[in-house]
């Protein structure tokens, strides 16, 4: 049997990592500013995180959310603490984009709406509500299309308040950061127009937080950045550092209901102890403030270029924009430097680094950025 061919390789594997380094099975070093796509939070292989989930799998593995878990509760716990959150409570599932179908379904329950809006750019995940969510055609099938959603443009609270005036409206789901669309940070007002206008209209407000949370931007979601409270988060990638694992915080005024919402999986004891450990070392080694601070240092010493349109984002959430393809900028950083960055369309280089990435290791790819784009 063969894999079924759906992703585009680089010639590259990894068969070892510690902290923000990967080595390949020649022995050669990496330098990983790509997080495995913002998954990698707290370093690759940290020594507590690889404890935790030993110690953990040496006591108990998996059960079933038919008993007791006190690591579930252990965690809503911290994650409320480190978030300030603490009112809120906590479904654990497995994914970011089950996250997202949890949380337009809870939006709907609640509701009793069938209609989501999302925006333009954005990416919610592949599984069938957070796909259709999504804006992009080429990966919507036809039995995914079928789902209410309107997609309206970021940053534009008129127009989300004219979808919202027609009162079919369950929720609007925007991310922290649009990642994959290209580090589109919304307004701060925007943010603050859209809970003033769910409030009003009566929908749910959704931050997806899957990529940009968990610290990523300098505070731990990046909606902090505007002082506002969604209705539900949801949240994936960094949380258990590769353990697959998601969830969703909700807000005190929903109503729980048995059997509402469900997984076989999701909140399992290995996932638990390793998001356990992931937020122990967030707070140990104050990586939200580390994201903040060398993501900035980046941003100050990028080299000055025309063929650079455009730089944004917040924190290790940065996009370089260049007005051709960056595709041979990014295989030279690969193949001829040995750094690991990410893209976003054709044109951006998309930065995902660990949250405990080093201003020595920073300075690296900073040089090898310049000999790049002075060679390519
Ligand atoms: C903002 C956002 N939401 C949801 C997802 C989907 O997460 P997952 O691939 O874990 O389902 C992603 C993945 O890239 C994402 O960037």
């Amino acid at each position: 049997m063969e894999l079924f061919d759906v992703y585009t390789l680089f010639n590259v594997t990894p068969v070892h990592a510690r902290g923000c380094t990967v080595w390949d099975d020649k022995g050669q070093e990496y330098l990983d500013l790509y997080g495995g796509h913002a998954v990698i939070s707290v370093g690759h292989s940290h020594p507590r995180y690889v404890a935790a989930l030993t110690e953990q799998l040496g006591k108990i593995g998996f059960y079933s959310n038919s008993v007791r878990n006190p690591l579930q509760e252990q965690l809503a716990r911290r994650i409320g603490e480190v978030s300030g959150y603490e009112d809120y409570s906590l479904f654990l599932d497995n994914s970011g984009a089950e996250s997202n179908e949890n949380a337009a379904k809870l939006a709907s329950f609640h509701t009793g709406k069938d209609r989501i809006i999302a925006f333009r750019r954005s990416f919610h995940g592949r599984t069938s509500g957070a796909v259709a969510l999504t804006d992009n055609p080429a990966i919507v099938s036809p039995f995914n299309a079928h789902h209410r959603v309107t997609f309206c443009d970021l940053n534009d609270a008129d127009g989300v308040e004219r979808e919202l005036a027609k009162g079919d409206v369950a929720g609007v789901i925007v991310e922290g950061i649009q990642g994959c669309g290209g580090i589109h940070v919304p307004e701060d007002r925007f943010l603050r127009d859209l809970e003033r206008l769910c409030r009003q209209y009566g929908a749910v407000l959704i931050l997806d937080e899957v990529q940009s949370g968990y610290g990523r931007t300098g505070k731990f979601f990046a909606h902090q950045w505007a002082g506002i409270r969604p209705g539900i988060i949801t949240l994936g990638k960094g949380i258990a550092n590769g353990f697959p694992c998601g969830g969703i915080l909700i807000a005190p005024e929903f109503q729980a209901r048995k059997g509402m919402l469900g997984t076989t999986f999701g909140g399992n004891y290995l996932a638990c102890a390793c998001a356990l450990a992931v937020l122990d070392i967030i707070q140990t080694e104050h990586l939200v403030e580390n994201a903040y601070k060398v993501g900035e240092y980046i941003k100050e010493h990028l080299p000055e270029s025309e063929r650079i349109t455009d730089v944004r984002g917040r924190g290790l959430m940065l996009g370089i924009e260049f007005g051709e393809s960056v595709a041979p900028l990014r295989q030279a950083l690969l193949y001829d430097k040995h750094i690991f960055t990410g893209v976003a369309g054709g044109n951006m280089i998309r930065l995902l680094a660990p949250l405990c990435l080093q201003e020595s290791e920073a300075d690296r790819f900073l040089e090898a950025f310049n000999e790049v784009l002075a060679a390519k």
